[in-house]
């Protein structure tokens, strides 16, 4: 995907093209340095950040890590414990070691920065175990300006075929008690819980991207990249600051944790590091530790925006299931066939259109039937309604955490789909206590094949994939570009029916700094009719003008606006930014942020130049000053800004709004207040002359 950027982003991809040509020339720098006690050493390009590895007196490997010089990362031990009492972790020499530079700019088909630079300096270290077996292992490890991965490969040899996996030993082990955003793992409903701030010894087992504050001025996240063929980590707060890395279980039958066969490698264990929380957001390292595009020309997708039969199930106003309630008729669907057409939108979903809805379909997943559509749905007719407005309808797939149901139906559920023009699914597996069906784990080995099969098949009949309970992401976007968008955290739903009330105004400014470090994220923002009076015990807890600026804070290339048409129809005014915004975006700036107070967040839509700006804040007010010097010099701009009204709040008065239009240039600077649970939204297209 390497092909002509354009303006300014040019001389800087040519500068790296240069550079990546030069890898090429000479492949093996002199980059690590070796101690008399044989510590091996590695700097990022800009010296930022470093590593070193060593092994200590048993021979076992182990690794440290500094940021702008300070440790963060003390002694960590690698290594793994496999079945037969065979471990992998101690007894080792350091054979070979070879430093490599690598420095390349590519292109994202669709994205939140259209170009990103992938520079680091890699460390591949060969060990071999000095008795008996004499197993090799590599440790890799690519050293980024803005943090680390590394990873574990098993090379092909003779005393090491396929095995399984009991334990990875990885440490992470914190150079202190840093402040911690967390989810648990091991729980009922996978992610879908609210993040919770301590001290990282008291975390106990969570789920990752898990995100720090040192309290010194850096900020860390964990995660993993190119998750494949193996098992999803857990980061085990068992042992003070001493963080270790846990995998989940293959199945309740089956406690090994992955199946691993030689040559193979780990998915890359990821540190990122920023001096601000605003940087951990434009990081773009778990993309870039992800293969390129495999798919090739993807532009059967394009980034765009959704209507849908959904929020009205949730508020209780429909059902999935069929009879008097039914939402995914004929009549409902070309009602938002209509509003979808009439304002620009590009896809309508409909779920409840398939039959094994009706009774429990929570326990159903062997019910659903992704062919047959319930009687009430006329999918010819409806497909060539949509189609001749220019829409598509988005699929939906529900599959009740049976995976063996849905892999049995699959490749004619997607032939069915590309038939009636579809380009878009969202599929789901919603179950309760981890485990599928089929007694496989929710984030074991099983799942996660799975789900690359989902997407990898899904491919081949031009359908992109929006995820909801799925396994968390890796950045597979980069090789599989229609793997576009996942829920994976607790989204808009939420706030319909959850017993607690919703999700608190804090959500929305941890998630950017969290869940969102992974990738896309299907959160379905903008509910306009926050009181839901047919919920009478649940709201959403943001003003209306928060619910706008969620489009920009919250990155996803598919967004959907989750209100009900006749709610919009409502506020007109307010719709007319939901209508403009951009979903595909050239770059992509972090103004300002405290990680769950508030973000400030200016995106650059590609091929227009307009800019979109979301401003959002916790239950505390607030003033945010922004100053346009990121814009184009010399070039005006129409500011549209959708902010709090005056007396707004989100408890007593969430749909107060105000909206004000001037003309503003580079060197201009406004300042909006934010109510509680409040934000602004800000659309600036460019003045054409
Ligand atoms: C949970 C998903 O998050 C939600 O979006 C969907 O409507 C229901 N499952 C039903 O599939
Ligand atoms: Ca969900």
């Amino acid at each position: 995907m390497l092909d002509r950027p354009h303006g300014k982003v040019r001389a800087v991809f040519k500068r790296n093209k240069m550079k990546y040509l030069l890898c090429f020339i000479f492949p093996i720098l002199i980059l690590a340095s070796c101690s008399n006690a044989g510590t091996l050493k590695l700097e990022s390009p800009e010296k930022k950040v470093k590593i070193q590895f060593q092994l200590n007196s048993n021979g076992q490997p182990y690794y440290q890590v500094f940021y702008n010089k300070e440790m963060v990362l003390d002694t960590s031990l690698l290594g793994f414990d496999i079945n037969k009492g065979q471990d992998l972790k101690e007894g080792f020499d350091i054979t070979d070691s070879q430093t490599t530079s690598f420095d390349e700019t590519w292109e994202q088909p669709w994205g939140e920065e259209h170009f990103i630079r992938n520079h680091y300096n890699e460390l591949r270290i060969t060990l071999q175990e000095k008795q008996d077996l004499k197993r090799k292992l590599i440790i890799v490890f690519r050293v980024y300006d803005d943090g680390i991965g590394f990873r574990y490969e098993f090379p092909e040899q003779e005393n090491l075929h396929h095995f399984e996996i009991l334990d990875e030993l990885t440490e992470f082990n914190m150079a202190g008690d840093y402040g911690a955003w967390w989810i648990p793992a091991f729980q009922p409903i996978q992610f879908e819980y609210l993040y919770r701030n301590t001290p990282l010894s008291l975390m106990g087992k969570v789920h990752t991207p898990v995100t720090f504050d040192t309290g010194k001025g850096t900020y860390l996240s964990i995660h993993e990249a190119e998750l494949k063929d193996y098992s999803s980590m857990v980061i085990d707060a068992c042992c003070g600051t001493k963080l270790k890395c846990l995998l989940y279980p293959y199945s309740v039958k089956d406690e090994s944790k992955a199946f691993v066969s030689a040559p193979g490698k780990t998915p890359w264990r990821t540190i990122q590091l920023a001096s601000s929380p605003g940087d951990l957001i434009t990081s773009y390292l778990i993309l870039n530790l992800n293969e390129p595009n495999q798919l090739g020309n993807v532009s059967w997708f394009k980034p765009g925006k959704y209507v849908g039969i959904w929020w009205e199930m949730h508020i209780g106003k429909s059902t999935w299931s069929s009879g008097k309630q039914h939402g995914a008729t004929t009549a409902n669907t070309e009602k938002y066939i209509d509003f979808a057409a009439k304002n620009g939108f590009n896809g309508v979903l409909v779920e409840g259109w398939n039959t094994g809805w009706d009774g429990d379909w929570t326990k159903n997943g062997n019910d659903f039937n992704y062919t047959q559509p319930y009687p009430d749905f006329n999918l010819p007719e409806l497909s060539q309604y949509a189609s001749a407005k220019g829409i598509y309808l988005v699929g939906h797939h529900e599959t009740a955490g049976n995976i063996d149901n849905y892999e049995r139906q699959m490749p004619d559920a997607f032939s069915l789909m590309e038939k009636y023009g579809y380009k878009a699914v969202k599929t789901g597996y919603v179950e309760s206590g981890n485990i599928l069906t089929n007694g496989k784990y929710h984030f074991g080995q099983a799942y996660i094949d799975h789900f690359r099969k989902v997407y990898q098949l899904a491919a081949q009949y031009h359908i992109a994939v929006v995820a909801h309970e799925p396994i968390k992401d890796t950045g597979e976007r980069r090789t599989y570009p229609n793997m576009i968008s996942r829920e994976g955290a607790r989204g808009q739903e939420f706030n319909a029916w959850s017993d607690d009330g919703g999700n608190p105004p804090s959500h929305e400014e941890i998630l950017p700094f969290t869940r969102c470090l992974a990738g896309p994220m299907d959160f379905t923002p903008g509910v306009f009719d926050i009181t839901i009076p047919s919920k009478p015990n649940n709201q959403v807890n943001t003003t209306l003008a928060k619910q706008l600026a969620l489009y920009v804070t919250m990155y996803s290339p598919m967004q959907m606006a989750c209100d009900l048409p006749e709610h919009y129809e409502k506020y007109p005014d307010a719709f007319e930014f939901i209508k403009e915004v951009g979903v595909d975006w050239e770059t992509t700036k972090i103004l300002e942020a405290k990680i769950g107070e508030y973000i400030t967040t200016a995106r650059e839509e590609r091929n227009t130049g307009n800019w979109f700006i979301g401003s959002i804040t916790n239950e505390n007010s607030r003033e945010v000053t922004i100053h346009f010097d990121f814009l184009e010099k010399g070039q005006s701009y129409n500011l549209t800004i959708y902010k709090d009204g005056a007396d707004a709040d989100y408890q007593s008065n969430p749909e107060s709004y105000s909206i004000e239009t001037r003309t503003i240039n580079s060197s201009d600077s406004i300042t909006v207040h934010l109510a509680r649970g409040g934000g602004v939204a800000m659309s600036l297209l460019k003045v054409r002359s």
